[in-house]
């Protein structure tokens, strides 16, 4: 039975270009995409760009654009990655879009029709000078427990402590530096602890859909308390203007919270796509053999197996049928940060000359259906890809296509020997094992499977020796059978790749001058059949690439002559340079540090109310005391960084040689007259 599936990836936020763990998402389901639609099932996979909230809207103003401008400038530069990792989506929309705006509202006007929507009065910091309330994240403080300054409004990142933003000593606004004022406000809640929402939540989390690691997961979540109550909250989703989001019906000034309307952009992006297509949006959701996927990483499980199933059942529509968690990327062992991604870059791979299907092989082969963290370390990589892929593979291909092109013009034999015939038996007998695999997300598994049989393939190769076949007169025949058989098990190989290697299976498509292929082929021989010229089909990775991957990007047509010796860096966009917050500050106070003869311990102005300590290393060319009243310009939203002398709180700017020894002097930056402390340099 052909199966109908709609199938999704997280989406995004629009506020960076891809990192390599969004490109890993991508990978695991658009394998699965790709491998149901060879089993001739009807699949439609879409994603599109988490638009709104505040942080995207702090980015926009900082980057002095709007926050339409802003999340359309990251959309365009989504291609480049998409295609060049063969990711296949159908469509890719924005939660910013009409279709957005207009099921968000009708999802919410349904909740609130069914009574699940409650109005509370909410207690929160609100920054006075700039005219808002403050997400959690821009509220600074002194940790409550451990007395850290700088610290967000949720948790310590000195000694880890979880509080709320109230309870900071001496909070600012991290977008200001005002002091924030407790005001209240009302605000919409989604009334998940209604017996109806747990009755339901308890049933669907519960019922297997769920990865059972997951489901255990969830269960804490729903502990109930000593009157039996669950331990279900209601869920805050509005949010005050300014806001860059959809705007709440009937309540002028009042937005949905962005994961209100995130998920409902998988249906946005689905309706788009049918619009174009001319296809029923509502009846193909109406269709009760329509199953609705997921695809998400650990971090976002409470939103997608409480929240939005949810707001999908109480608006009376079509629940997830399945939620596919994975665990984080990590590289060389290392977390990688949301906002900052790695040192790896998915576009510096492309543009290195790395091949995609190397690192969707590389992917796919640690890939499997529980919740795990994987690690991409460079030199499995090399060891994998050049081991496995080229050397067990693809050599079949290389092996055999010579001798058939030469010695027959490319025609098979049609009878390929007894023991030809059995080993391609037992390759088309996996067809079954291998698909159970893909289905299960077990890829890692699926491939060490397919891996096994093309070691089958080559003891057959290192038996038959083709090479002295072709230099013994009269066996021809034997040496025609020995090469069909190759030519067909890498047809069957290739079949079995295809889902992780969709263009190196295209490429080798072309070389057997056959069709597509599609699952059922497995079970089919291609008989009588000549094939084309044998191309290169896949290079082996060169470990020079992979380390150039990890190097910092520097531009590579820098002359080295440049003045001061050093090359321009890598382009950044404005949203990058946005990023650094530059602030006029006047030095109120320096001094010599005893223990360093480098070192000026600076007190800075920067119009913030407060002073800023800042340990600069331009003693060799500065004395202190004709430092003193100077205007200079400081990186004010750095992290602060303890030294041995004590905490320094940004970074003044100075210039110099890259070769500080053979030429030295540091000349401290100033700005022009009229300057004045705190502002924005950009
Ligand atoms: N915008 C939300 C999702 C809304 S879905 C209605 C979001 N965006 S995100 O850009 O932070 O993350 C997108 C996806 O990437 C999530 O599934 C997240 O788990 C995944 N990953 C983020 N970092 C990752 C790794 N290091 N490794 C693998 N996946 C990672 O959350
Ligand atoms: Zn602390």
């Amino acid at each position: 039975m052909t199966r109908k599936l709609f199938v999704t990836t997280a989406l995004p936020y629009a506020n960076a270009a891809f990192h390599i763990g969004h490109i890993m998402e991508y990978i695991q389901a658009d394998t699965w995409v790709r491998f149901q639609r060879m089993q001739g099932h009807e699949v439609h996979f879409v994603c599109a760009d988490d638009a709104h909230g505040a942080p995207i809207m702090i980015a926009a103003e900082k980057a002095g654009l709007t926050p339409q401008q802003f999340v359309a400038g990251i959309a365009a530069g989504r291609k480049p990655y998409l295609d060049g990792f063969h990711i296949g989506f159908d469509n890719w929309h924005s939660t910013d879009a009409p279709e957005n705006h207009e099921l968000a509202r009708s999802i919410y006007l349904a909740l609130r029709a069914n009574e699940l929507i409650d109005v509370k009065t909410v207690e929160q910091f609100y920054d006075p000078q700039k005219g808002m309330f403050l997400p959690d994240r821009f509220i600074k403080g002194e940790c409550p427990n451990c007395g850290a300054r700088d610290q967000y409004g949720d948790n310590c990142e000195n000694c880890g402590a979880v509080y709320a933003p109230t309870e900071l000593r001496n909070p600012y606004s991290a977008l200001s530096g005002a002091r924030p004022e407790l005001r209240s406000s009302e605000h919409f809640f989604f009334r998940l602890s209604d017996p109806r929402c747990v009755e339901f939540l308890e049933h669907w989390t519960q019922d297997g859909r769920l990865q059972s690691e997951v489901a255990n997961k969830v269960k804490e979540w729903f502990k109930r308390d000593v009157d039996g109550r669950s331990g279900l909250g209601d869920w805050d989703i509005s949010r005050e203007a300014p806001y860059f989001g959809i705007e709440i019906p009937d309540a002028p000034g009042k937005y949905f919270y962005v994961w209100l309307d995130a998920p409902v952009g998988y249906l946005a992006s689905l309706k788009n796509l049918f619009d174009r297509l001319g296809i029923d949006f509502d009846a193909y959701l109406a269709d009760p053999a329509l199953e609705q996927i997921h695809f998400i990483g650990k971090d976002i499980v409470t939103f997608h197996t409480l929240f939005w199933p949810a707001m999908l059942k109480f608006s009376g529509r079509k629940v997830p049928d399945r939620v596919y968690v994975h665990g984080f990327l990590t590289v060389s062992g290392e977390k990688m940060s949301k906002s900052r991604g790695t040192g790896i870059s998915p576009l510096r791979y492309l543009e290195l000359g790395l091949d995609a299907e190397w690192l969707r092989y590389y992917i796919a082969a640690k890939l499997n259906d529980r919740v795990e963290d994987l690690d991409f370390n460079p030199e499995d990589f090399c060891a994998r890809v050049n081991a496995d892929l080229v050397g067990k593979y693809i050599n079949i291909a290389s092996r055999a296509a010579g001798f058939l092109a030469k010695r027959f013009d490319g025609q098979l034999a049609a009878d390929l020997g007894v023991e030809g015939r059995v080993l391609i038996d037992g390759l088309r007998a996996q067809a079954d094992a291998v698909r159970a695999l893909y289905e299960g997300r077990e890829y890692g598994k699926a491939l060490r499977e397919v891996m096994l049989l093309a070691d089958r393939v080559n003891e057959f190769v290192d038996r038959h020796k083709p090479w002295e076949l072709a230099k013994r007169p009269g066996m021809d025949a034997a040496l025609h059978d020995v090469c069909s058989v190759c030519i067909e098990a890498f047809r069957i190989l290739t079949l079995y790749l295809k889902p992780v290697l969709p263009a190196l299976a295209s490429r080798v498509e072309a070389f057997l001058q056959i069709a597509p292929l599609q699952w059922a082929d497995a079970a089919r021989a291609m008989g009588h059949h000549r094939i084309g010229l044998y191309q290169h089909l896949m290079q082996r990775v060169d470990p020079k690439q992979v380390d150039a991957l990890f190097e910092p990007a520097v531009a590579e047509t820098a002359a080295p002559a440049l003045p001061g010796g050093e090359a321009i860096a890598g382009e950044i966009g404005i949203a990058d340079f946005a990023k650094v917050d530059l602030r006029i500050a006047r030095i109120v106070a320096a001094a010599h540090v005893e223990g360093s003869t480098k070192l000026l311990r600076l007190s800075l102005d920067a119009g913030e109310g407060r002073l800023r300590n800042v340990f600069s290393g331009i003693a060799s060319a500065h004395k202190p005391e004709a430092l003193v009243g100077r205007l200079t310009v400081l990186v004010a939203n750095l992290a602060p960084r303890k030294m041995k002398f004590g905490v320094s709180e940004g970074m003044v700017l100075a210039a110099s040689h890259a070769d500080e020894k053979a030429q030295p002097g540091i000349f401290l930056l100033e700005p022009g007259a009229g300057a004045e402390p705190g502002l924005r340099v950009r």
